[in-house]
């Protein structure tokens, strides 16, 4: 039977594990009024039992290392050991932050071969390592932008255009940076169309944001043609490159017109997400927005490296620093071991991966699109599940049972029950096989006995919850 009992409800009162004697004359250190009056409320449990305890704690986590985790929208790859050891070498990690530049030379090269890198990749001709994350890299960039207009003196331009195709964190930059946002349906092929983009476009127009590829799994194929007409407009052309790893090494957003783009360390350049990361970002720009970026810029003068402030053009700073420069490390040991000739097979094998998995699945999922997808494919339950009232939900959690995590459900928004699977490149053909297998069987129990596929999981600890009072009103305490 299952323990789920916390430590507290295991404790046994004067049950100890290692006994600590006071290395401090209390007394003598803490006046009789900080005193507190009662002890602590602490488990009291044996070594042994504490071991256990957390042991199996962490075997409850569900992370890359354990499983096929094809989350779309996140990228989650394998995170090489090897970056760590990186990130943890000495000469990075003994840097004082506030050291000279003539002091940090090791950590600052670092920053500039990555810079330069990551401008090659991206066809752009700078770049800022500052930002935190995606969003905050979207934030940075539009501030970037807003910098840009307001120099020109532009001040009429107060619009941001962003297709529905484009994540949701694009439009919520937009207005948190002070613009408002205009909206435009995508077409029924999941693409921008052109002729709405021309109506909406104007003076006041500052800046359209794509998401390339788009939410859908979809390449904007007219990306030059709605380039010239956004630079027409005198509007700059964003690209949110959060899902670079469907591009990375094939094609330049700088040879595309994009003016200025986002990338995400923590997808495409494998360093890990959430409790592995912090995250980090990086807004790359054209010549003309160089200027506006945060500020510093790492520069190479007579072969040293050094940190341009730049002046009051610059949108200013967004982070201390340099950014999480643990985790930019980690992009650019990645970056290290793949040749630039390399970095087109990441691409074209996480493209790969996701058709197949769509080849395999679309017969029961539909799909919703007819074409081939990029590195992610949004499915859908088919009729004959929905007409048992079968949900994406109930899928999701069917396949919890099966020890895969969930894709991502209801996103994005514009597919109905939508199930977005982003496999990367480094799962294996027998990995996809069985994630396929289990997503086949979910259909077949879902058509046999529809009632079942309703109430899982069925062998996790918790099981349906009411996600929705959970988000509203949640109840941490225990
Ligand atoms: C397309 C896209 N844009 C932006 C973001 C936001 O990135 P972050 O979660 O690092 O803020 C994501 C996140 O995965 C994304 O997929």
């Amino acid at each position: 039977m299952t323990d789920n009992r916390l430590s507290i409800e295991k404790s046994v009162p004067g049950r100890r594990g290692i006994t600590f004697r006071n290395p401090l004359r209390e007394k003598a250190v803490v006046s009789a009024d900080m005193r507190r009056k009662t002890p602590p409320r602490l488990p009291e449990m044996s070594e042994f039992d504490a071991v256990r305890h957390f042991t199996k704690l962490s075997t409850l986590n569900y992370s890359v290392d354990t499983h096929f985790y094809p989350l779309g929208s996140c990228t989650m790859k394998y995170n090489p050991r090897l970056n760590e050891d990186a990130a943890n070498m000495k000469g990075f990690t003994a840097v004082h932050p506030l050291a000279e530049d003539e002091a940090a030379q090791g950590t600052l090269e670092m920053l500039y071969n990555l810079s330069s890198r990551l401008t090659e990749l991206t066809g752009m001709d700078g770049i800022t390592l500052q930002p935190a994350a995606g969003a905050h890299s979207e934030f940075t960039g539009i501030l970037t932008a807003k910098a840009y207009f307001m120099h020109r003196g532009e001040t009429e331009r107060t619009e941001v255009i962003v297709p529905d195709s484009a994540h949701g964190t694009n439009p919520a930059t937009a207005s948190m940076a002070g613009f408002s946002t205009i909206n435009i349906a995508s077409e029924p092929d999941g693409r921008l169309s052109l002729d709405k983009l021309k109506e909406k476009l104007g003076p006041k127009t500052a800046v359209v944001m794509l998401t390339i590829p788009n939410t859908l799994g979809i390449f904007e194929s007219r990306i030059e043609e709605i380039a010239e007409a956004v630079h027409k407009a005198g509007a700059l052309l964003y690209m949110d490159g959060a899902n670079f790893n469907a591009l990375i090494g094939l094609v330049k957003p700088g040879d595309m017109g994009v003016d200025l783009m986002h990338l995400n360390m923590h997808k495409t350049f494998s360093a890990p997400h959430g409790g592995g990361g912090p995250g980090a970002g990086a807004i790359a720009a054209k010549k003309h927005l160089l200027p506006h970026l945060p500020m510093p810029l790492i520069k190479k003068e007579n072969g040293r490296f050094v940190c341009d402030y730049g002046d009051e053009r610059s949108a200013g700073r967004v982070k201390s620093f340099f950014g999480n420069t643990g985790v930019l490390i980690k992009a650019y040991a990645y970056l290290l071991v793949h040749s630039a000739k390399e970095t087109g097979d990441i691409a074209r094998m996480a493209i790969l991966n996701a058709n197949y998995i769509l080849a395999k699945l679309k017969d029961i999922y539909p799909c919703c699109s007819k074409e081939y997808c990029m590195h992610e494919c949004v499915l859908t339950p088919g009729h004959d599940l929905t007409e048992k009232g079968i949900k994406t939900l109930d899928v999701a959690k069917a396949l919890l049972d099966k020890g895969f995590h969930a894709p991502t459900i209801y996103f994005p928004l514009i597919v109905h029950e939508a199930l977005m699977i982003e496999p990367t490149e480094t799962e294996s053909r027998e990995t996809l096989d069985e994630f396929i297998k289990a997503m086949r069987e979910i259909h077949e129990e879902g058509l046999a006995n529809p009632e079942v596929l309703k109430a899982a999981p069925q062998h996790q600890t918790v099981k349906r919850l009411d996600e929705v009072t959970a988000a509203r009103k949640p109840n941490i305490r225990w």
